[in-house]
């Protein structure tokens, strides 16, 4: 499974990228107004961190704006992803952006049939919401489930399921155990994934041991 992180904080960004282990970024409006900079200056900024694919929302509600929308700020970098949300025009910019060449990522997605559309619409991914779902009452990772069932069904389909408003480690957990190919993360919970008491344990008391060998490596 591939691992985006879902934040437009460029500091978070380049330290989770030193590690080597992302694939790509996922931004929204609400990240970028909370990042507090420039949203054209943050994406290229973003995108000169990151090999792998950036996700850009575009603002425009109609579909022509948001094809405009989508050209421009597919000229910032080769990896900027067209983020659209899941409404007719939605889906209409998504066929008109992705036949141009440009990878386009459906997001606001809460429902399989929504998935459906997007994939026919020639979606290179599709973000449905978990965690919002789970807000609700919703089984988030329920829909995931249903979206690779029908994807699978359906050999010429090849959009990805990028698992998006994961909140929690067992999200990710869930989401790689049904096969979702992408899940964007936040930069607190993609921490958490590496983190077990026992481990934190076991290494102080092996650190223990090794002090008392008088012993180096090197
Ligand atoms: C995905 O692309 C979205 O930016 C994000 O995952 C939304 O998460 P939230 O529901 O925590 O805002």
């Amino acid at each position: 499974m591939k691992f985006f992180v879902d934040t437009a904080d460029v500091a978070e960004i380049r330290d989770l990228a030193d590690t080597g282990l992302l694939d790509g970024v996922t931004t929204n409006p609400s990240l970028i107004a909370k990042s507090g900079g420039d949203f054209i200056e943050v994406l290229k900024e973003i995108c000169s961190v990151v090999a792998g694919p950036v996700s850009a929302e575009v603002t425009a509600t109609d579909a022509d704006g948001m094809v405009a929308e989508g050209k421009k700020l597919a000229k910032i970098a080769d990896n900027v992803t067209i983020k659209v949300p899941l409404t007719w025009d939605g889906l209409k910019a998504c066929r008109a952006i992705s036949q141009h060449g440009t990878k386009v990522n459906v997001t606001l997605c809460f429902s399989a049939n929504q998935a459906l559309l997007a994939a026919k619409a020639g979606a290179s991914f599709i973000s449905p919401f978990v965690g919002r779902l789970d807000d609700i009452g919703h089984d988030g990772m329920e829909l995931i489930a249903e979206i690779k069932t029908i994807y699978d069904n359906y050999a010429h389909i090849d959009t990805e399921i990028l698992v998006a408003s994961i909140r929690t480690p067992m999200h990710v957990k869930q989401a790689a155990m049904i096969g979702a190919d992408v899940a964007t993360v936040p930069p607190d919970v993609l921490r958490k994934l590496a983190n077990h008491s026992l481990t934190d344990k076991g290494l102080a008391a092996f650190l223990a041991d090794w002090q008392k060998t008088g012993q180096a490596i090197l």
